[in-house]
């Protein structure tokens, strides 16, 4: 279907993701090419089938016994063969089952097949293709994973406006996203993409391992409703790379996708998630778009991300699908993932312990933290990069240093037993001056 036709069908089902559309967005559509052409003779060519570009013999696609002697056990299809541009449809559904059962919230609510995509970076760079313009208001904490500011502001040019992560209280600071999102759903009327808003937010949190109370998350839903109800039309993205792994009981269990869902016509909720954290398959490239949408509105946005996905990775590498599909049906499977979970759980008690120990309390406040990899800590004195250059060059410790005085610390990686002398060793180098 032409660029235009899908608009139109978008505009009619959703006028609120019309009005988020990018000019990119607008243009994008799926040529009726190679694609559909093929997929016309893999119903019908009986005889012969020379439309895909691969090689066969002998029916079975041709391979290098070199590489399959490594991965034996999978269809030679399932590691060779191209997947669908949107992700081998198993696993689509297979995800979608995943989200209904780790989100109560989304037990009744719309959304759309999650879209395979190669990473969970390649579904924000996606969202950015599709729905910001250059000068585009993008509504960030002060404290962010830094790759959003090279997506959304470097590449697509979107004017960042952040508010402080925390409150005086060391809460999420929901009063200042209020003020920011109110007054940014104001400015941006006056502005090219009229009443139209993007947001960004991510719990369990990079770089503090905060996450947000289910008041919290009401509070947030409120915010969004209310400048929707103004007349804003609002993108909501939530980067849910570290959902699972919560410590705390007092932190909500589920994504704030469930609670957006079907929140306000006006405002289009995207999930963006992945296997890249939450079945420990970092480099295997395999993330996840889902939008809490009807079919109406996602069938006509479907082919533009087609389109948009056909014209940069062409889509997620098939062999990562499979082996992510196989691993999440497989019988050890809950039984491995809850023993993993635990481990990096007594990892982040024994940081929580020893990080907030009284002794330490002249040296650094700990942000609080309650899931994901990280705890961060804001240093009394002393520059967080000369600290993290002393930790290396002095002890042969890796952390991140993020801006004057935070240091950003990924336990993930460190043994429970290795948690004391983590730091004992920061503390060192902040007592030498
Ligand atoms: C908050 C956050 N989002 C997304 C990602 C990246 O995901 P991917 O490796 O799937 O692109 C990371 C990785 O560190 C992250 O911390």
């Amino acid at each position: 279907m032409p660029a235009t036709e899908l608009n139109k069908h978008i505009h009619t089902a959703s006028p609120a993701v019309f009005a988020l559309l990018s000019e990119l967005g607008k243009r994008i559509y799926l040529p009726k090419g190679i694609l559909s052409q093929t997929a016309a003779a893999n119903a019908q060519a009986v005889r012969f089938n020379a439309t895909r570009a691969i090689a066969l013999e002998d029916g079975e696609m041709m391979h290098l016994d070199v590489s399959r002697a490594l991965v034996p056990a999978p269809s030679l299809e399932d590691i060779y063969g191209y997947a669908p541009v949107l992700g081998q449809p198993v696993l689509r559904q297979k995800w979608a089952a995943h989200l209904r059962e780790t989100n109560p919230s989304l037990a009744k609510a719309t959304f759309s097949l999650p879209i395979v995509t190669s990473g969970m970076t390649h579904g924000l760079s996606l969202l950015a293709e599709l729905f910001v313009e250059s000068g585009d208001t993008l509504i960030l904490p002060d404290k962010i994973w830094g790759n959003y500011r090279l997506i959304f502001e470097t590449k697509a040019q979107a004017k960042i406006e952040t508010y402080p992560f925390y409150d005086a209280q060391r809460r999420f600071n929901v009063h200042g996203f209020r003020e920011t999102l109110i007054k940014g759903g104001a400015r941006c009327k006056r502005a090219r993409s009229a009443g139209s808003t993007r947001v960004l937010l991510n719990f369990p949190h990079n770089p503090t391992g905060y996450a947000i109370t289910r008041a919290e998350a009401q509070e947030i839903v409120n915010t969004i409703v209310e400048s929707a109800g103004a007349g804003n039309h609002l993108l909501v993205m939530l980067d849910d790379a570290y959902v699972g792994f919560w410590y705390d009981a007092s932190v909500m269990h589920e994504s704030l996708f469930g609670m957006l869902a079907g929140c306000h016509p006006n405002v289009v909720p995207v999930k963006i998630d992945g296997a890249t954290k939450e079945e420990y398959a970092w480099g295997m490239r395999v993330g996840f778009l889902t939008f809490a949408l009807d079919s109406a509105v996602m069938q006509p946005l479907e082919q533009k991300i087609s389109g948009l996905i056909r014209a940069n990775t062409s889509g997620a590498a098939q062999i990562a699908q499979t082996l992510i599909l196989a691993a999440m049906n497989a019988p050890g499977y809950a039984e491995q993932k809850r023993h993993n979970s635990e481990t990096l759980k007594a990892r982040a008690l024994k940081v929580k312990q020893i990080a907030s120990d009284a002794r330490y309390a002249t040296l650094w406040e700990v942000y609080p933290s309650h899931a994901g990899y990280f705890t961060c800590l804001r240093l009394k004195s002393g520059n967080a990069e000369a600290v993290r250059q002393k930790l290396l060059a002095e002890h042969g410790i890796g952390t991140i240093a993020l801006g004057e005085s935070e240091l950003r610390i990924a336990y993930s990686c460190l043994e429970v037993s290795e948690v004391e002398e983590m730091f004992a060793a920061i503390a060192a180098v902040l007592n030498s001056g």
